[in-house]
């Protein structure tokens, strides 16, 4: 991407704040390769449920890490294919099940630390745009930009809801406003990885500004940054 390396832009930020899309619309434009943290952790979530149900053990899941193996692939259209042992689990780890364990596996320390490997062997061969938690903190401390993304719990279950019901599924906004905010508390609470602002990160609030002009801003901010690379 720039003269002589690879980059690595981090978006991090909590769930609905619009980073996933925001993320793969910049990758489009650039030309970077997407990576859905968030992907990688749920497909480890239905390696884990599937082979044990929901009763497994922190042990469990450590034991698995070496028989799991993660690709994912950004295809043209803008979508992002997760892959786990050869088999395309991208639909499947959309569910409310997954979404209900996740915190359990993601808290776990192998469990990030196995993902951050794998995330790092990418950026290796890549220009990356990489989107998730501790993306900018953790994972990539030295991301050429950060950006953390943020916006009202008010207008993220209204997005949340709207992803429902394109999807056919009508849902109470009170108690999306309630998973959020648990989901969040879980999130910036949790030992390692934690949701968290880095301190050079820029802060976006989305709660008022469409899509298309925080593509444009994150656009512009990487393109005067890689002038001076
Ligand atoms: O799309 P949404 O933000 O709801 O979820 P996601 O990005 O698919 O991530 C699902 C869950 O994975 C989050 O709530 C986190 O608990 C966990 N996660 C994480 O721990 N670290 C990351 N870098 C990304 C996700």
């Amino acid at each position: 991407m720039t003269k002589n390396k690879n980059i690595v832009i981090a978006i991090d930020g909590p769930a609905g704040s619009g980073k996933s899309s925001v993320a793969r619309e910049v990758a489009k434009r650039m030309g970077l390769q997407y990576i859905d943290s968030g992907a990688l952790y749920r497909a480890i979530t239905l390696y884990v449920l599937e082979k044990s149900g929901e009763s497994f053990t922190p042990e469990d899941v450590c034991r698995y890490l070496n028989t799991i193996h993660l690709e994912q692939v950004f295809n043209a259209d803008g979508s992002c294919t997760t892959i786990c042992n050869g088999i395309d689990v991208s639909e499947k780890i959309r569910s409310e099940t997954i979404a209900s364990h996740i915190g359990k596996i993601s808290d776990i320390v192998e469990v990030r630390h196995f993902v951050n490997a794998r995330m790092r062997e990418w950026a290796r061969d890549h220009s990356i745009i990489v989107d998730g938690r501790d993306i900018g903190t953790v994972v990539f401390p030295d991301a050429i930009i950060k950006i953390y993304l943020d916006a009202s719990v008010d207008e993220r279950a209204k997005r949340r809801a709207l992803e429902y019901s394109l999807k056919g599924k009508d849902v109470d906004r009170d108690e999306l406003k309630t998973q959020i905010r648990l989901r969040d508390e879980q999130d910036m609470k949790r030992e390692f990885g934690a949701l968290k602002k880095s301190d050079d990160a820029i802060y976006l609030d989305t709660s008022n500004i469409t899509q298309n002009e925080v593509v444009q801003s994150i656009y512009s901010l990487i393109n005067t940054k890689i002038q001076y690379c």
